[in-house]
């Protein structure tokens, strides 16, 4: 069955300018005579590798994570996302995570007004790049399991296993309301989390037509194909800093993404959450958002906060510490205290919505992504307030501090496929 005679089409799978192998060629015998070539490792530049790895955090929305008015904040065009996304790919970042957003937060600039749906973004960008992993981020109340499942693993092909998922249970009083869905309580949000990435996993594992009888979902002869791309399935992330959040992540999840109030109070968080991880048998690596500021001196950066900060989009923060409040009311745990009283720094609030913060020189923003790496923390996604205009002058004098440092190796992009050991 080869040839232009019969009809068949073969394709040569190159690796750099050799040829390898044609795509009628079973891929076991493959493996055999090409060990370590022709194989794909799915999400392979988060599951191995650097010692820190970073992503870029929330571009497929407006104002990206940041508070503020000034004429420089985020435009999130599709030009826009799509020359990030390869440029994120050509300096050799691990990925790209969105933010689920179907309402803005109000305010002069009405941040997160407009925002592109995170699968159809990931969809696209992962058909145009590379290496760089894509992760689209899904609410469990709002879209159904076996439509969840089908969407991820068809973009998964489109990206040939570089698709990873971002679980969120939900917390956003406003959009709940806007699809007329009831919004449970808190720690009963997670349990709706893991009966929906339960039915996934199952459909995902290719098991026969299986019935689900659950609190949330009752499901008949459940089923999905294609199966994710190769084998496995995409790596799951979820972000929960509360006692429930934290237990969801440590028995799921492949990443968690934890807040940080200072790199030394997470140090002993992060080693008990992997501990506690590992005690049943399971590896989760640690990550956290940072906003970065990163300017050729440290005055310069600390004149570009004052200048985001002395613009902040005051109404925008406002609407979003009230939702905080209200989704953390009744809670008495300390991170649902602090969720509560919403007292971040200012800097933070503005930058990045409360999370940690770079901002200064090369070598205080690098010395500053190492700090979190020696604490613990496998991962950071990083936003910016323009990423286009800023990422080129991060990877260029930030990314070799951190080969230098060791937390990092320079970057080689594969010329065709992901390839994998
Ligand atoms: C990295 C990161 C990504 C998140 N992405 C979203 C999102 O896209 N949409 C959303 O509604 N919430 C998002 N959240 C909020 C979380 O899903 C979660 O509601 C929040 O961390 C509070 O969880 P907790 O109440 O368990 O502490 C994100 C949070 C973090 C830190």
């Amino acid at each position: 069955m080869s040839g232009a005679g019969n009809g068949a089409r073969t394709r040569d799978l190159l690796l750099g300018k050799q040829t390898l192998c044609r795509l009628s060629y079973p891929r076991q015998r493959a493996r055999q005579v090409y060990p370590g070539l022709c194989v794909a490792v799915r999400n392979a530049l988060l599951t191995r590798g650097n010692p820190l790895k970073l992503g870029l955090f929330g571009s497929n929305c407006s104002n990206g994570r940041s508070y503020t008015t000034v004429k420089e904040r985020w435009d999130a065009s599709w030009d826009n996302n799509l020359e990030l996304a390869q440029l994120a790919d050509r300096v050799g970042l691990e990925c790209l995570v969105p933010i689920a957003r179907w309402k803005g937060y109000g305010g002069q600039t009405n941040v997160n007004g407009s925002s592109f749906e995170s699968i159809a973004w990931a969809c696209g960008l992962l058909a145009a790049t590379q290496d760089v992993n894509v992760f689209c981020t899904v609410h469990v109340p709002l879209i159904h399991p076996l439509v969840a499942a089908k969407q991820m693993a068809t973009v998964d092909h489109v990206g040939k296993g570089r698709l990873g998922v971002n679980v969120v249970c939900g917390w956003n009083e406003d959009e709940f309301h806007m699809f007329g869905v009831a919004k449970h309580e808190h720690d009963d949000r997670y349990e709706q989390g893991e009966e929906w990435w339960s039915v996934i996993r199952r459909i995902w594992s290719g098991e026969p037509p299986f019935d689900f009888d659950g609190r949330y979902y009752q499901l008949g002869s459940v089923q999905g194909q294609p199966l994710p791309y190769g084998t496995g399935r995409p790596l799951m992330m979820n972000a929960g800093s509360s006692p429930r959040g934290r237990s969801f992540a440590i028995q799921n999840s492949d990443m968690h993404f934890d807040g940080v109030r200072s790199p030394e109070a997470s140090a002993a968080r992060i080693t008990e959450t992997k501990q506690q991880a590992q005690q049943i048998g399971r590896e989760v690596q640690i990550w956290t958002p940072v906003g970065v500021i990163c300017r050729p001196t440290q005055r310069e950066a600390d004149e570009c906060i004052q200048y985001l900060v002395d613009n902040a989009d005051w109404g925008a923060l406002g609407h979003l510490a009230e939702m905080h409040a209200n989704d953390a009311r009744g809670r008495t745990d300390i991170e649902g205290m602090y969720r509560r009283r919403g007292d971040d720094p200012l800097e933070r609030q503005v930058l990045a919505r409360g999370s940690y913060c770079a901002i200064g020189d090369a070598d205080h923003v690098a010395s500053e992504l190492q700090k979190l790496q020696a604490v613990g923390f496998d991962g950071l996604v990083l936003n910016f307030v323009n990423y286009l205009d800023e990422l080129p002058f991060f990877a260029q004098e930030v990314l070799p501090r951190l080969e230098a440092g060791g937390v990092r190796k320079p970057y080689r992009q594969s010329s065709t496929e992901t390839v994998l050991a």
